[in-house]
């Protein structure tokens, strides 16, 4: 395809972007299981338009949506434990985030190597892959948490990052941030914590377990406003212990109207930033802690319903991520997309994964079942490709 000699017409711009959305499975429609992402709230979607050509990278021009992004930061900064002395960044998504802590890991301790459960999120290798660093992989225990004994015995005084996840991609399994700190700090290790997922959930929960800053050897937390928080894409954001590390690796930026730049991206959406304040003021505490039960107990909910039609779960349901056994994973999904429903894979056990994000509710997962039978055969109590 070539860009054209002269522009289309208004007409034929809509009719096009309109046949290529009609492709797309928006989130509101209730047949996305297999996403981390979710609808925007409608404030998010009315911000962002409202700043759509902000650029975070040059306060000079839009000061207030930097504004924005600050006070966003402070209110986020509560969720994840952070003290009078901590930084946060905001950033792309998860994977920025957790790039960023791999780099400032490896340029505080002057060291390479990173310890990480094989639960981990892919980024973390497409960071250490970047960054020169190299990868130890731990194992876990029957529940797919990290094992901290084998975690003990792989971190050493050449260890840069000791990495824990609270609320793993494939399971929604918490770590033992507490254990993982001590380990750490033990050996002199930066210990970062992806709650790219859970940092919107473990707080709401009615009995939260620390995993942010506030516990004792953590030096950096991710979580991700574009997910359970309701930003529109892309916002991640990364929080660390002590602010003044941020900037003693951040890159003078001499044209613009910073005066150093401690994430990758330059030019960046304002407009996700102020999605993410609005989403957080229009959602509120107590909006956030609805969606999270209602996350979990929906999960729990359609966990035992698959278990009563004879499938075995991988997991109990964490953080609302239901893990199903099924052989031939890649080929239900392919036969479950050709129905509609877009689930997702777990690859450590093979499986399809559902993630009760606030867009997928009973009345879905219902139907989802009811359609099962025509896709899916229950066999052995293992779902297999029909
Ligand atoms: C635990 C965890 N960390 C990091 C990421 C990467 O986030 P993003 O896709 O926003 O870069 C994900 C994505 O699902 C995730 O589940």
């Amino acid at each position: 395809m070539n860009i054209p000699e002269t522009g289309l017409s208004e007409q034929e711009l809509g009719e096009r972007l309109h046949r290529a959305r009609e492709k797309d499975t928006p989130f509101l429609s209730g047949r996305v299981l297999g996403s981390m992402c979710t609808a925007p709230h409608p404030a998010s979607v009315e911000t962002f338009r409202l700043f759509l050509d902000t650029n975070l990278g040059d306060p000079l021009i839009n000061p207030g949506v930097v504004e924005l992004r600050d006070e966003a930061l402070e209110m986020l900064g509560d969720l994840v434990g952070a003290g009078p002395r901590s930084g946060g960044l905001f950033l792309s998504g998860g994977s920025e985030a957790n790039f960023t802590a791999l780099r400032l890991a490896r340029d505080t301790t002057g060291r390479r190597e990173v310890v990480m459960p094989r639960t981990a999120h892919f980024s973390f290798r497409k960071a250490a892959h970047a960054l020169g660093m190299r990868v130890v992989e731990t194992g876990l225990t029957e529940t797919f948490e990290a094992d901290v004994e084998d975690i003990k015995e792989a971190v050493t005084s050449e260890t840069a990052c000791v990495i824990g996840v609270a609320g793993n991609t494939e399971f929604g399994a918490v770590d033992d941030i507490e254990a993982i700190g001590e380990v750490g700090e033990d050996q002199g290790a930066w210990v970062h914590v992806d709650a790219a997922y859970g940092g919107f959930i473990l707080p709401y929960l009615p009995e939260p377990v620390p995993f942010g800053l506030d516990v004792d050897g953590v030096s950096s937390v991710t979580i991700d406003p574009h997910k359970m928080g309701r930003a529109a894409i892309p916002a991640g954001c990364l929080f660390v212990e002590d602010e003044e590390v941020l900037m003693e690796g951040a890159t003078r930026t001499p044209y613009v109207s910073t005066e150093r730049q401690a994430g990758l991206l330059s030019t960046r959406p304002g407009a996700a930033a102020a999605s993410m304040w609005a989403a957080l003021n229009a959602i509120g505490h107590e909006g956030y802690r609805i969606q999270a039960r209602s996350a979990v107990e929906i999960a729990e909910w359609f966990g035992g319903v698959m278990e009563n039609k004879g499938a075995t779960l991988i997991r109990k349901p964490g953080l609302g991520i239901v893990s199903l056994a099924v052989e031939e994973n890649v080929a239900a999904r392919e036969l479950l997309a050709e129905e509609g429903w877009k689930v997702s894979l777990t690859t450590i056990v093979p499986g399809i994964r559902i993630v009760c994000m606030p867009h997928v509710t009973t009345e879905n997962l219902t139907r989802f079942v009811e359609g099962l039978p025509n896709t899916l055969e229950v066999d052995d109590g293992r779902i297999l490709h029909a």
